[in-house]
């Protein structure tokens, strides 16, 4: 069905004059004004570039494909980031992070014309790339506390961790509205619900930016994936090659109508635009067969006109090329189409080198390049990029509150409000601390799984890949005798023990890699409950995963279950609602559902819930 212009805009429009710009609840003052007060500058500036000047700053490079350090001088670029796995040379520790953050900026800053490069990594729940670093739970997790405040509050955090090792742009938040929890990406939405996510969506965006973008422990935000990346239909995602890997939703199609469209996947961006976000990335998916980076209607009229947003548009990784025609085309189409900026990442020559061509050709107006750099240059000054007075490379006076307790302990905050108890028969919990427990499972004693994806490494990684305290750890500190608590993977040694305690769920996975068609638990889960309740002993069971999973089987077998997500490094927010030093407040942000459903998609009537959004009990 085509969208035409006039009535998409129009439906926008009524749609955005409801409750929709509630005001904010939120103390700081920042407003999308503030990215338009310097114009005369940047005006002025833009006067003075060259057009090799002005497409290389409409240009960014993932830093591991950078020819050489003077690729940033000769081609002007305007931009660099770390993509998925793309780390530093030296390792990803914190100052690896750092000095190569230095490295590049120093050379961008020396050379004419001077503008330092806006600089952005996926810190998606924390400076997560970085061992080390303060990992919050993910997404889903936050958007079972229905707490905006705590929500602004790590996203703080995290742009503090951010800047101390330099960087100042975050990819985030992920204001998404998954409907199908099949997808792999569904942990990097805050809920099924766009009333829930357009409000923690704002909160995230202030938390990043905060009162002022040249703050200089802000970073940029960025609200993605721009829009209805949530909502493609099974059987229409990414098809790597021919006839080779298939996932079923991720980059697929999403088909609504405008009014279904606005309702369930823009209300993030009408939210987080009036909360001033800074950068926009325009989703991989489709929207009626149209891919969005070659949405004029999405990108242009209705974000740019409609919602009045004034920063600027950062294009996916790559996603240009997935676009119908050559790569001039690609180019062609996505720039018209109101991309500012390229996440190019590779071949930022071509980039370049062919965007000259469209100019000179008059098939990308001056006009279009005029607006994008305007935008770009928006932003740098409003981040205070471009105050000749100030250091653009790292404050090293911000290392010690990197990773530091007083972050953990908000981080372990959010943990104890993530958490959703679904099942507590005969009070089970809260346990006793002198009870002797047996501990199983594979997401008991791994950080990694308890992380999951986007940490240190894209995808995740099982084992102990960061600094943090893995949910046995927090159980035997919160118990206080390590004799007390005993721990097999299988389950099998519980005799003797008064309760088992199974932590089970998902091993880590990123984006189309965590796309699944059947989501059971593994085998090893379900033995591992069952070799608990072989000891004769009541069965606490903790789901550490990355969206609801069929629990159908370990349910009656379970005298208690936890939904804990992927809570990141701070297990011990886990041990806390365990033992009953926090009472459980979560709500369910996602429908749980039951393993009969003919489809997981929330819209489709063969879905047949389990447990209802907003589901949760406490003691
Ligand atoms: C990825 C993701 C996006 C991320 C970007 C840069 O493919 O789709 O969320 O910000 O590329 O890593």
């Amino acid at each position: 069905m085509q969208t035409s212009r006039r009535q998409f805009l129009a439906g926008s429009l009524s749609v955005m004059g409801a409750s929709l710009y509630a005001p904010s609840i939120f103390s700081t003052q920042w407003s999308p004004r503030l990215l338009t007060s310097r114009d005369a500058e940047v005006r002025a500036l833009l006067a003075r570039l060259t057009l090799d000047e002005k497409i290389g700053q409409m240009t960014q490079a993932d830093q591991m494909y950078l020819e050489s350090l003077d690729d940033l001088q000769k081609y002007h670029l305007g931009s660099l980031l770390n993509g998925g796995d793309s780390d530093p040379k030296t390792g990803n520790d914190f100052q690896s992070w750092r000095d190569m953050y230095d490295h590049y900026q120093a050379r961008a800053v020396a050379t004419d014309p001077r503008i330092p490069l806006i600089y952005g990594v996926d810190a998606v729940h924390g400076h997560n790339n970085v061992i080390g670093a303060t990992v919050f739970p993910h997404n889903i997790g936050l958007g079972c506390t229905r707490n905006a405040e705590l929500v602004e509050k790590a996203a703080r955090i995290t742009a503090k961790e951010i800047r101390a090792t330099g960087i100042n742009w975050a990819f985030a938040p992920c204001v998404t509205v998954p409907q199908d929890i099949r997808w792999g990406r569904t942990y990097e939405g805050f809920s099924e619900s766009p009333d829930v996510v357009k409000t923690l969506g704002e909160a995230a965006v202030r938390g990043l930016q905060g009162a002022a973008l040249d703050n200089p422990l802000s970073v940029v935000a960025c609200a993605k994936h721009f829009a209805g990346d949530g909502g493609t239909v099974f059987g229409t995602g990414l098809q790597r090659g021919k006839g080779a890997e298939h996932f079923p939703l991720d980059q697929g199609d999403t088909r609504l109508s405008d009014a279904d469209f606005r309702r369930i996947h823009l209300q993030g961006y009408i939210t987080t635009v009036a909360a001033g976000v800074a950068t926009v990335m325009p989703s991989y998916s489709s929207w009626n067969g149209v891919k969005c980076s070659a949405n004029r209607v999405l990108l242009t009229e209705f974000l740019k006109g409609e919602l009045g947003f004034q920063g600027f548009l950062i294009s996916d990784y790559a996603a240009q090329k997935e676009l119908p025609g050559n790569a001039k085309q690609q180019i062609e189409t996505t720039i018209n189409a109101g991309m500012d900026m390229v996440m190019v990442p590779d071949n930022y020559r071509e980039f370049i080198a062919l965007l000259k061509e469209l100019v000179n050709e008059r098939r990308a107006p001056m006009s279009r390049i005029n607006d994008a750099v305007t935008r770009i240059l928006r932003v740098k000054f409003a981040m205070g990029l471009m105050d000749p007075k100030r250091s653009q490379l790292a404050d090293h006076g911000l290392r010690n509150t990197f990773g530091s307790p007083d972050h953990r302990a908000v981080a372990r905050q959010a943990v104890r409000e993530s958490l959703v108890v679904l099942k507590n028969d005969g009070t089970i919990l809260p346990l006793a601390k002198n009870a002797r427990l047996h501990v199983a499972g594979k997401c008991a004693d791994d950080i990694g799984n308890q992380c999951g994806g986007w940490t240190v490494k894209w995808q995740g990684e099982s084992g102990n890949v960061t600094t943090g305290t893995t949910i046995l750890t927090a159980i035997r500190k919160a118990v206080g005798s390590d004799a007390q608590v005993t721990y097999s993977r299988d389950g099998s040694g519980a005799q003797g023990a008064s309760v088992g305690i199974a932590v089970i769920g998902e091993t880590p996975y990123a984006e189309m890699m965590g796309d699944r068609t059947d989501l059971n638990l593994a085998a090893e889960d379900v033995a591992a409950v069952d070799n608990l309740k072989r000891a004769g002993i009541p069965v606490v069971v903790v789901l550490v995963s990355g969206r609801p999973l069929v629990i159908d089987d370990v349910l009656p077998k379970a005298g208690a279950v936890v939904a804990a997500w992927l809570p990141g490094t701070e297990g011990d927010g886990v041990a806390d609602v365990l033992f009953g030093a926090f009472k459980p407040t979560g709500k369910l942000s996602f429908t749980w559902p039951r393993g009969s459903s003919t489809s997981f998609n929330l819209e489709d009537p063969g879905y047949q819930p389990l447990f209802e959004f907003g589901y949760g009990l406490s003691y």
